[in-house]
């Protein structure tokens, strides 16, 4: 049974606003990137998970208990990391621990203040003034105080300096390796690449893509870029190449002599004989990252649904 069930969500704001017809899941000891421009709907699916909004179509499950029926036992037992922090500007920060420890019947600090140590908070000032930096700190001490074994974080490294960005992705990789269980949802790359094992991305409320991270990041097409030292070198491969069936020309720039294609990469040797048949002024690999792959559904131009798919995710 997975931990987390996203099955068929559905929110509708209106005028084409919320989210519509979600599903995903996560399995134990995953760690699953939740990404998308802002207002595709990240927020208001996470907030469906920890039962603070009902659906209007489809459900969300956590350890099979339904997140809206059971949204106090859920929230309870979860470590969340809410997107927007607001805190009660009343209290300082050590008051707000010491009530999250009371709420979560925590009595052993030790776990608490460790976790105080390693993000550097000074809890002492009131949450009124604290800047954005130290209330996400603080955020993250509560989401983890009480060791939970499945962290749901929206946005959790967004106001905080790089120092403490890097020690935060070292953190989720230790939880990681402890079998926690973490959905995440962030806007930065290196993050999602150096944590994740899934990712799914969400564009206008919709799910586009849901991939295994290793996929793409052991994408077995390879795209090349070469330059024809003459004009007739050119041509002639532009000729030739049509017969090639494995090599596909991606774009040609016949002033410069220049041409993009991609193969698959156990074709490697076979096009290498090829093009050393043409007076070729150079060739070079162009990688296709998971950040390239990323950034086409960032392009509010485009209608990217991931044409250099890797393996979907097959829903069981
Ligand atoms: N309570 C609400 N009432 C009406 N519309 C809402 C409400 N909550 C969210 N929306 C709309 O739903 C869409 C999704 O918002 P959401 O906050 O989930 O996006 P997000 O992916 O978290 O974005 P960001 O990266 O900016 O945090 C947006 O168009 C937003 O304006
Ligand atoms: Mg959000």
């Amino acid at each position: 049974m997975p931990v987390i069930e996203i099955e068929h969500l559905t929110k509708d704001y209106g005028h084409n606003r919320g989210i519509f017809d979600i599903s995903f899941s996560i399995n134990k000891g995953e760690v699953y990137g939740f990404l998308g421009p802002n207002g595709a709907g990240k927020t208001t699916t996470i907030r469906h998970i920890m039962g603070f909004s009902r659906p209007q179509q489809g459900h969300t499950l956590v350890n099979g208990l339904n997140s809206w029926e059971r949204a106090s036992d859920i929230q309870r037992e979860l470590g969340y990391l809410p997107g927007e922090i607001a805190l009660p500007e009343a209290l300082t920060g050590t008051q707000f621990i010491k009530m999250m420890a009371e709420l979560r019947g925590i009595t052993d600090m030790t776990h608490t203040q460790a976790l105080i140590k390693k993000f550097e908070l000074d809890p002492s000032g009131s949450l009124k003034r604290m800047s954005l930096g130290m209330k996400r700190k603080l955020a993250i001490v509560t989401a983890f105080m009480h060791d939970p074994a499945v962290l749901v974080l929206d946005e959790p490294t967004s106001g905080l300096d790089p120092m403490m960005q890097a020690l935060f992705i070292d953190f989720i990789k230790e939880e990681k390796e402890k079998g926690k269980t973490i959905l995440l949802s962030s806007h930065i790359f290196s993050e999602i690449d150096a944590t994740c094992d899934k990712i799914s991305i969400i564009k206008d409320g919709r799910l586009i893509s849901s991939f295994v991270a290793n996929d793409l990041r052991h994408n077995e097409i390879k795209t090349f870029k070469l330059e024809f030292k003459s004009e007739e070198a050119f041509n002639g491969f532009n000729v030739d190449v049509n017969a090639q069936q494995e090599i596909e020309v991606l774009s040609l720039s016949p002033h410069k002599h220049q041409a993009i294609v991609s193969i698959n990469d156990n074709q490697i040797n076979r096009f290498i004989s090829f093009i050393s048949d043409y007076d070729l002024k150079f060739f070079s690999e162009k990688k296709f990252t998971l950040e390239d792959y990323f950034m086409k559904f960032y392009d509010r131009s485009s209608n990217a649904t991931g044409g250099a798919q890797p393996n979907a995710i097959h829903r069981n």
